[in-house]
């Protein structure tokens, strides 16, 4: 049996040999986070947020003895009061590897909200429970954590927020919001980084004049990697496995995927299992490695499809065929759309089912590959 080992990775997060360019980026979160300046970034599903945040935060953690990272993740966080749980757990973490440091912190620090730490079995984990039911004061006691922890102990601490815009979920979400920005504002040893996808909801978190987050810190779109460092990267992990790919192949790749990260990633992972040891890729191969993906992909899609109304559906149908005026009477008609309010309401629930999204006043299909399937496949003429 081979021992081979794929040397591309989809799914987890991008790191070491893995991790391709963003080197524009990275410089700018350093910057950020050195200057304690707040960073928005915003991207839709699986660009690459985590993984850029993930190496940023490891490049600040080796540049000074004094930088820390405390990295919160909001995917399945339903209440205002886990969140602070989860901050004050993340912030004692960060900032001791110790389980008495853990303790001395919770205490000096936290003292008043009697924390509760249970240490698991290796000693490396914890749980952190309060003793009390957690009050407006407490919250506030909470938020200023980072700076009073950064100012006592000689740090200067990044906290990193991913998948943030699912705090609109929490009762009071707008209280939640602008408590986080009174308290934040204030801090200057603490560097906030708040990320995530689903633009057309956090861009009305971020950029309506109205709401607390607006104009926080600055706000960067995240772009698609360029296709040369595909070009570099993709022949380059090839090589290194013994096995060759021509640019020219590695380009038609980039096309199919749309150069969509994840899926260059997963393109090229399978294209690579089809190419035996020793060997050049072949356009043959590239058509096997597309059909086997949409073998994967086809029971995801067709579940998908399944969830929707027969409206929803016709909508896709209008979006696929390159309708623009989708409000339109003709389109409208064409379709069986109903009315133009009922368009609005299409659009908003394909946005919460993350089918598609709108940026830049565009609207798009979240998952590109998804878009291929439902014109060669699904609404095949
Ligand atoms: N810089 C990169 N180099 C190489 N591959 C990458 C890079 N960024 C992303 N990828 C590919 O895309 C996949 C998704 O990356 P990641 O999880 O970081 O994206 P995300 O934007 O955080 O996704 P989500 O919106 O689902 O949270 C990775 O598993 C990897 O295959
Ligand atoms: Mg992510």
């Amino acid at each position: 049996m081979s021992k081979e080992v794929s040397p591309f990775g989809f799914g987890q997060v991008a790191s070491g040999q893995s991790f391709v360019n963003r080197e524009r980026e990275l410089d700018k979160l350093a910057l950020n986070f050195r200057s304690n300046l707040h960073t928005v970034l915003l991207s839709p599903r699986r660009w690459g947020k985590t993984s850029l945040v993930m190496r940023a935060a490891q490049q600040f953690e080796r540049e000074h003895s004094r930088h820390r990272v405390c990295h919160i993740d909001l995917y399945n966080v339903y209440s205002e009061d886990e969140f602070y749980r989860l901050l004050s757990k993340a912030l004692l973490k960060a900032t001791s590897t110790k389980m008495e440091g853990w303790i001395k912190n919770a205490t000096s620090f936290l003292g008043k909200l009697k924390p509760v730490i249970k240490v698991g079995d290796s000693m490396q984990e914890f749980e952190l429970g309060f003793d009390v039911e957690l009050k407006e004061d407490d919250y506030q006691e909470i938020l200023d954590l980072p700076e009073r922890i950064a100012k006592d102990q000689g740090l200067k601490i990044v906290i990193a927020l991913d998948e943030f815009q699912n705090c609109t979920r929490f009762n009071n979400a707008l209280l939640f919001q602008q408590r986080l920005r009174a308290h934040w504002q204030h801090h200057k040893h603490v560097s906030y980084c708040l990320y995530g996808s689903h633009r057309s909801m956090l861009m009305e978190l971020f950029e309506k004049q109205s709401m607390p987050f607006f104009k926080f810190g600055e706000v960067i779109y995240l772009q698609k990697i360029a296709p040369e460092h595909w070009e570099r990267y993709v022949p380059a992990r090839f090589k290194k496995t013994g096995k060759t790919i021509s640019v020219e192949l590695v380009r038609k790749l980039l096309d199919t995927a749309n150069n969509h990260p994840y899926y260059v990633q997963y393109m090229s992972h399978l294209l690579w299992t089809k190419v035996p040891g020793g060997s050049e890729a072949t356009e043959e191969q590239l058509t096997d490695a597309m059909t086997e993906l949409f073998q994967h992909q086809r029971p995801l899609y067709l579940h998908l499809m399944d969830g929707l109304s027969p409206k929803q559906v016709n909508f896709l149908r209008a979006l696929m065929k390159g309708e623009e005026e989708l409000s339109s009477q003709k389109v409208l008609r064409k379709y069986e759309l109903g009315s133009s309010a009922n368009v609005v309401k299409i659009k908003e629930a394909l946005e919460r089912k993350e089918i598609i999204d709108t940026a830049m006043g565009e609207l798009m299909l979240v998952d590109p590959l998804f878009g291929t399937w439902l014109k060669t496949d699904f609404f095949k003429p």
